[in-house]
């Protein structure tokens, strides 16, 4: 048996891996679509279905789910593993990164914010809670519509080696 060692939560964090890494996508008044990626996510309640993310009270993802009450959670294919970076380096508060990025859209059913075009899976939600969390707030949201491609693989981040982000679909 080996013994457990006592590490930092930020090393433990990093090897709590691997993580898929979703794209949360938000609307402004106008109805004009921002995104980020998030790694803290997850599922939460099968009835109803429920799904949480956590985004900093710094993000425009944050601002926009505050006004908005509503949000939608893709999770990336393959397709979309070119854009992670870019949505989680750069804010949305002045840059259309959805423009930017030419990211392809779809419209939602119920909800403004819209779909990924490229993703595995999209879920639409409307916002039914937050809890304060550190740095964050936990937004919980009830699924309204889910949508698969059925031709799509979940792409899972790994972590970085050599400096290198790695991610794998399974
Ligand atoms: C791999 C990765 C995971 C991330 N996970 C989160 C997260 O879970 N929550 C969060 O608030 N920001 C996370 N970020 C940072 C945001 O995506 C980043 O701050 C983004 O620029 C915010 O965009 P916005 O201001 O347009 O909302 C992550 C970034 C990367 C690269």
């Amino acid at each position: 048996m080996h013994p457990m060692e006592e590490i930092s939560s930020s090393d433990a964090f990093h090897a709590y891996r691997p993580e898929v890494v979703v794209f949360v996508l938000s609307v402004d008044g106008k109805g004009r679509p921002n995104g980020m990626v998030a790694a803290w996510n997850m599922k939460c309640s099968d009835e109803p279905p429920l799904l949480a993310v956590a985004a900093e009270k710094n993000t425009n993802t944050h601002r926009l789910i505050e006004e908005s009450n509503e949000f939608v959670i893709a999770v990336p294919s393959k397709a979309l593993e070119k854009d992670i970076l870019y949505f989680g380096s750069v804010s949305g508060e002045n840059v259309d990164k959805i423009k930017k990025s030419k990211i392809k859209t779809t419209p939602s059913k119920h909800i403004k914010t819209p779909l990924l075009a490229d993703a595995a899976l999209n879920f639409e939600c409307r916002l039914r809670s937050s809890a304060d969390a550190g740095e964050c707030t936990i937004f919980i949201g009830i699924v309204l519509a889910s949508h698969c491609d059925p031709q799509r693989k979940v792409l899972f981040y790994k972590g970085a080696k050599d400096g290198k982000r790695v991610f794998e679909e399974i």
